[in-house]
């Protein structure tokens, strides 16, 4: 064990995922066991650039945030400090990337975990470059982090919409209604397809498989011959036509993805023009994001908070850690950044759910 490091920061970026406060509490607790000092650092590296920002987190401070929604540290998904600057102590304007270096090394830390999507730990990357070490932890509900079977939020986030197509099957069945659910997923279906596999979706509609809304329609008449006069239909928000786009409601701008929006009712829309059924749209949205972690989700976010703090420990850095069943393992940031974790058109859960009858659209 490397003797160094005597205190590390904790910090949470990009969009929330139920889990972050159990990552943050291992972390703390996992530190403070080992004799470090944590600090927790507000709105992901933002709170690098004031002392104020910045706080010492004890075990007590982390006591009964486990099962808590959101982080405790607040959160960015927006914007790219690489080109930003801010005013440094003598008024004159500084990087914002080398004021995060120099408070990084004013408040005497030894590295930093850094619990984020694909997106933060691209700029945690950047940060290592300038000497900052740093452990990653993935998180997003869309599941689409390369190099980890897993990460926190998307058994939760399933475990929502799972709930949610359970509850739209009995209302579907009484009014013999199409019910379409759009869920998250900006490029890859795993969400929709988890959740349309345990909801028992008639229809699963991915970013991964461009749809026919024509064979959509086919499969629900079809329903309807043997006499069950009502469907379910996922649909993921990055789902889009085999003759068309993703629904985008505003463009991609600097340092923020494209917002979509629209999946679901384009989809409605065409299939009750289609099956002449009355169809209703339901977009699960933040939902997906919110409330507390299922315990998987609690058990791998306490498991990568403390191999994070091991990692650092041991004087590693660069890493994110990584679900490799039944272990915890890492991988190198380098090889994870930029590429998304797509669902593979015949992996063995797309070809079940097929030979279970559920309509891919193609
Ligand atoms: O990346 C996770 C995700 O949940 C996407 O599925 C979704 O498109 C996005 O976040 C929404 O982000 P925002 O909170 O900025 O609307």
């Amino acid at each position: 064990m490397s003797t160094a490091i005597k205190k590390i920061g904790v910090l949470t970026g990009g969009g929330d995922a139920p889990g972050l406060n159990a990552v943050i509490r291992a972390v703390v607790k996992a530190g403070c066991n080992a004799g470090l000092e944590v600090i927790g650092i507000e709105d992901s590296f933002d709170g690098l650039l004031e002392f104020n920002r910045m706080r010492v987190l004890t075990t007590r401070d982390v006591t009964g945030i486990l099962r808590r929604g959101g982080t405790i540290l607040g959160t960015v998904n927006t914007g790219d400090p690489f080109v930003k600057s801010v005013v440094a102590s003598d008024g004159t304007q500084q990087r914002y990337a080398d004021r995060v270096v120099e408070m990084f090394h004013k408040m005497g830390l030894g590295g930093l975990v850094v619990i984020g999507g694909d997106g933060t730990l691209g700029l945690a990357h950047r940060f290592i470059e300038l000497g900052i070490p740093i452990i990653g932890v993935p998180k997003t509900i869309d599941n689409d982090i390369v190099g980890t079977t897993n990460c926190f939020g998307f058994d939760t986030a399933v475990a929502f919409a799972t709930d949610a197509i359970d509850r739209l099957h009995t209302t579907a069945e009484a009014h013999r209604r199409v019910m379409v659910v759009e869920v998250m997923g900006r490029y890859a279906g795993w969400i929709a397809l988890y959740a349309g596999l345990g909801g028992g979706a008639d229809a699963i509609l991915i970013p991964e498989i461009p749809y026919d809304v024509n064979i959509v329609a086919k499969s629900i008449n079809s329903r309807d011959e043997f006499g069950a006069h009502f469907s379910i239909i996922v649909v993921a928000e990055g789902a889009r036509p085999k003759d068309g786009d993703v629904s985008v409601i505003q463009e991609r701008g600097v340092g923020r993805a494209e917002r979509l929006g629209g999946a679901g009712h384009r989809v409605a829309h065409a299939l009750e023009l289609l099956t002449g059924k009355e169809t209703r749209t339901v977009v699960l949205g933040h939902l997906q994001r919110g409330g507390s972690p299922t315990s998987f989700d609690r058990v791998l976010a306490t498991r990568f908070g403390g191999k994070a703090v091991e990692l650092l420990l041991a004087g590693d850095s660069d890493k994110m850690v990584a679900f490799q069943p039944p272990n915890i393992g890492a991988v190198p940031i380098t090889d994870i950044v930029g590429k998304t974790r797509l669902v593979p058109p015949d992996i063995d859960i797309v070809r079940t759910a097929r030979a279970m009858g559920i309509s891919f659209g193609d």
